[in-house]
């Protein structure tokens, strides 16, 4: 079962009626369109993304619904609106990228738009400490390496918040928690050849151009060692994603 059929089994019942996706994609855009809803708005803080959004929607978007380009650091953005569902989906770890250090108002924010209820996606940080596990430990060392690739060029990593985290700001928000459920993830092919193109990517923007070599020779090691590893063994079995479901307190 996919993060969004379980946001859908959590509904239940009740209606959709008028839904925000507040950190809008592609992915959520498809679950969204599948929904009767009354209408929606979909935000994102990166052009090309609404781009992508607008590829999905292709002519599937009605005169109530909206794709915006915004951010929500910015007050006015959708100021006096309020839906009856709202969707963070994987937005929180997203913020550093638009509006650095501003995670802990993202909920008081989004607060005022919720009419009954948020559903709230999120991955727990696995660049921190030394797990346990080869599997764990193969999945920190790409994310470690993709994000050093990605400051070293000059560029700004995503930030993910462990369920604890979220649950504290969420209350703090004016939120009451409804349900939080937690889903392993086992990371596949697609995981290392994504984040480790990533890194090469931004190994090709370093100015010093003597930082290139080692790295693209780090790189092609990990993707080796990651690669077998599922091959052998099956997916990287590490950490994982979390749904909270929460309503205005
Ligand atoms: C990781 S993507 C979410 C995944 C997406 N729902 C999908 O279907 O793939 C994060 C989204 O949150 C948006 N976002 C992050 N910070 C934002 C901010 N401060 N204001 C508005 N949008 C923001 C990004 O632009 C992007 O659209």
């Amino acid at each position: 079962m996919t993060l969004y059929e379980r946001i859908t089994a959590l509904h239940g019942h009740r209606p959709w009626g008028a839904v925000l996706d507040a950190g809008t994609g592609r992915a959520s855009m498809r679950w969204l369109l599948g929904l009767e809803t009354e209408r929606w708005t979909a935000i994102t803080g990166a052009p090309t993304m609404a781009e992508q959004t607008r590829a999905e929607i292709s002519d599937r978007m009605r005169e109530q619904d909206r794709l915006i380009v915004g951010n929500w650091a910015d007050p006015a953005l959708l100021e006096g609106e309020r839906y009856d569902v709202v969707l963070a989906d994987y937005l929180l770890g997203a913020i550093e990228g638009f509006a650095p250090y501003w995670q802990d108002r993202l909920f008081a924010r989004l607060r005022p738009l919720v009419g009954k209820r948020l559903y709230m996606i999120g991955l727990d940080p696995y660049v921190h400490g030394v797990p346990d596990s080869p599997a764990g430990r193969l999945v920190n060392e790409i994310g470690r390496l993709r994000d050093a690739c990605l400051l070293l060029a000059g560029e700004q990593p995503y930030r993910e918040y462990p369920l604890d985290w979220s649950l504290r700001h969420l209350e703090g928000a004016g939120f009451r928690i409804v349900d939080a459920q937690t889903l392993p993830i086992g990371y596949r092919e697609r995981f290392v050849n994504s984040q480790l193109d990533l890194c090469m990517t931004a190994v090709g923007k370093l100015r010093d151009r003597r930082l290139a070599p080692p790295l693209l020779a780090h790189i092609a090691d990990l993707r080796t060692r990651a690669l077998s590893h599922i091959a052998g063994q099956g997916a990287l079995q590490h950490g994982h994603d979390y749904i909270v479901v929460a309503e205005p307190a």
